[in-house]
């Protein structure tokens, strides 16, 4: 789950690189380091265990001048982060240096190869295999009329044919001082196309400040990269053609605009994110409209069963349009975790639909629960936030959330977006089979005026900031709802979690006397959510039994209650369907309030990285 970053081209890498792993870093932060090719045409590595502006301030980094280098930000999988574990990896001839995202799962059996071929090693990673594979197989190449570039390039690919796993691969050279391979497979990689320099990196937002014309490399892809030049080539060194993608994100969408986190930024972008999913798929007078999506309404009458699959966040929007679906398209949906339904056998086939939620379209669970559906008949739908990214070339259909770049590691604007599209796609449905006509209408208006909405609710934000500050200090954190309130429950809890380290449980409100309230003692935190006017007795009967506990009382709610809560957050009222989008914003910034309260680091919380491309 690392960030890789290369450059080729005619100013010096290291500023590039530097750059691109700074904005990479949301994907990890344990390590970082470069590697340039020098005048004397040797290869130099500068790595260590901490952060790229650690490395950014180590003595010898000002002694890479070369003009073609390669960057990592790692999140350690194998072998704990230390310097030696560190990327770039060289091989014993240090004539190859080598960058990876991904994990080589029979790495083990490669090592033991090389080391009886008299190879050795220096780190406990899987990734000093593949230097050392490619130094095997250009030594060992059988095809001795290879020239130039192609004997790099035909060792390049012999060595990843051994590899089992996911990789995203930059491959350096001091014989071939001019050019860079790269591969993918299973790990994302996009190459950024300059005026005689070429850029490559893990994300498009990394290199959008260089340039916005890319290449998307699909699974075991080749690209061999000069500065003049970038030539695509498959696994049997064939050439092949690639399109050019222009991408209109504005690259100021990945800085941090003079807020002082991501995360922060990112609440406040969520009028805009959501104004941008709507786009033109709700027109004033006439039916939606979901580009690139075409289901008949005999198909959708067919459908037994909706699936949604995601992990963490997305599966916490998933959960609210389990409600949005199954109220408006009268079909039975079932929610599941990624990494439980891709491992269950679960009962899919064509009369199943598969939905699949994925911000970064790069999660590994996701992605493999996807590929099991398909292999089952179904058909699959990915929503993801992310252009070209690995989901959308597994699914038969994507649609896109169009929320920008989302940096902090903690989601916000991409939930949000997710259960707008999600809504809207209910809705979709709802038309084609022709049913739920005055809720699909009442559903519609209520979308089209969330982000007024939403303006409203984050001028909540002093208040907010006050609460945090009173509890940021607690050890547990309950989150309780009932409905659509509980699936919002999960998401702030799972916020606060995050990017706070306080310990949180999200309860359905009527749960909590079957257990939980044993927990409940004087000054403890509870925080309800409570929307729903057909609820709102009885939820606020569960508030009370928490407050004879002794406890403190947080309320988002956006209706009138004359109790005395600690705090209330008055929210404007919607659709109960569609509600989360309005009152996740006040626990998105508790969450914030809170972790920066107590001093840690918002948008790069411990242990977590963006985009999790592993098991
Ligand atoms: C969200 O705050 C989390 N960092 C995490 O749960 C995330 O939503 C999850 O890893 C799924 O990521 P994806 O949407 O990119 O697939
Ligand atoms: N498996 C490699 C390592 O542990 C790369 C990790 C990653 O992609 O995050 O160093």
């Amino acid at each position: 789950m690392c960030g890789i970053v290369g450059y080729v081209g005619k100013k010096e890498a290291k500023p590039v690189l530097i750059n691109g792993l700074l904005r990479l870093e949301y994907r990890g932060y344990d390590s970082a380091g470069i590697a340039t090719i020098e005048d004397n045409h040797l290869i130099k590595v500068i790595k260590d265990k901490g952060r790229v502006n650690q490395l950014n301030e180590n003595a010898e980094i000002n002694s890479l001048t070369g003009t073609i280098g390669i960057g990592h930000t790692r999140w350690a999988t194998h072998g704990k982060p230390s310097g030696v574990n560190s990327h770039p990896h060289l091989d014993n001839s240090r004539c190859f240096a080598v960058v990876h995202n991904g994990i080589i799962e029979n790495y083990a059996e490669l090592k033991e190869f090389l080391i009886s071929k008299n190879y050795t090693f220096l780190s406990e990673t899987d990734t000093e295999v593949i230097p050392n594979l490619i130094n095997y197989y250009y030594e060992n190449s059988s095809n001795s009329s290879l020239e130039g570039n192609e004997k790099f390039l035909k060792a390049v690919i012999d060595a990843t044919k051994r590899l089992k796993g996911s990789y995203a691969i930059e491959v350096l050279s001091s014989l071939y001082p001019d050019c860079m391979i790269v591969v993918r497979k299973d790990s994302p990689l996009v190459i950024g196309k300059g005026e005689n320099e070429n850029y490559i990196s893990s994300d498009i937002p990394a290199i959008l400040s260089f340039t916005k014309d890319f290449y998307l490399l699909n699974d075991r892809e080749f690209a061999l990269i000069t500065r003049n030049d970038i030539v695509f080539y498959n696994e049997n060194a064939e050439k092949i053609q690639k399109e050019i993608k222009n991408i209109t994100w504005d690259a100021g969408a990945a800085e941090k605009d003079g807020y002082d986190d991501f995360m922060l930024k990112e609440i406040y972008e969520q009028p805009k994110s959501i104004r941008e999913t709507i786009g033109s798929r709700l027109p004033k007078d006439s039916i939606s409209v979901i580009e690139d999506l075409a289901l008949s309404k005999e198909y959708l009458e067919s459908i037994k069963k909706i699936f949604i699959v995601a992990c963490g966040t997305a599966m916490h929007a998933g959960l609210t349009a389990k409600g949005i679906i199954e109220n408006l398209c009268e079909i039975p949906v079932e929610v599941e975790a990624a990494s439980e339904f891709r491992y269950r056998n679960p009962i899919v086939n064509s009369r199943t639909l598969c939905i699949y939620i994925s911000q970064s379209g790069e999660t590994a669970d996701t992605i493999a629960a996807l590929k099991l559906a398909k292999s089952k008949d179904a058909k699959t739908i990915a929503i993801t936030n992310v252009i070209g990214s690995s989901i959308s070339r597994e699914a038969d259909y994507t649609l896109y959330t169009h929320a920008g770049p989302e940096i902090a590691v903690a989601s916000t604007k991409a939930y949000t977006s997710q259960i707008v599209l999600l809504a809207i796609l209910a809705i979709n449905f709802a038309e084609t089979l022709d049913i739920n006509n005055s809720k699909v209408r009442e559903l519609k208006k209520e979308i089209l005026l969330l982000p007024g909405k939403i303006e409203e609710v984050l001028k909540n934000e002093q208040e907010i900031k006050e609460f945090a500050n009173r509890i940021y200090k607690e050890k547990d954190v309950f989150f309780i709802g009932r409905g659509v309130d509980y699936t919002v429950a999960l998401e702030g809890s799972l916020k606060l979690k995050e990017i706070s380290y306080i310990h949180s449980e999200a309860y359905p409100s009527g749960e909590l006397k079957h257990g939980p309230i044993a927990l409940i003692e004087n000054g403890i935190t509870v925080i309800s959510i409570l929307t729903n006017p057909l609820l709102v007795e009885k939820s606020i009967s569960n508030i009370q039994e928490v407050v004879t506990r002794g406890a403190k009382t947080f309320v988002v709610t956006n209706q009138e209650l004359n109790h005395n809560f600690d705090k209330v957050i008055k929210i404007p009222e919607t659709s109960p369907l569609i509600s989360p989008i309005l009152s996740v914003i006040p626990l998105q910034l508790l969450a914030y309030f809170i972790s920066k309260a107590k001093g840690l680091d918002v948008d790069k919380p411990r242990n977590l990285a963006k985009s999790v491309t592993v098991e």
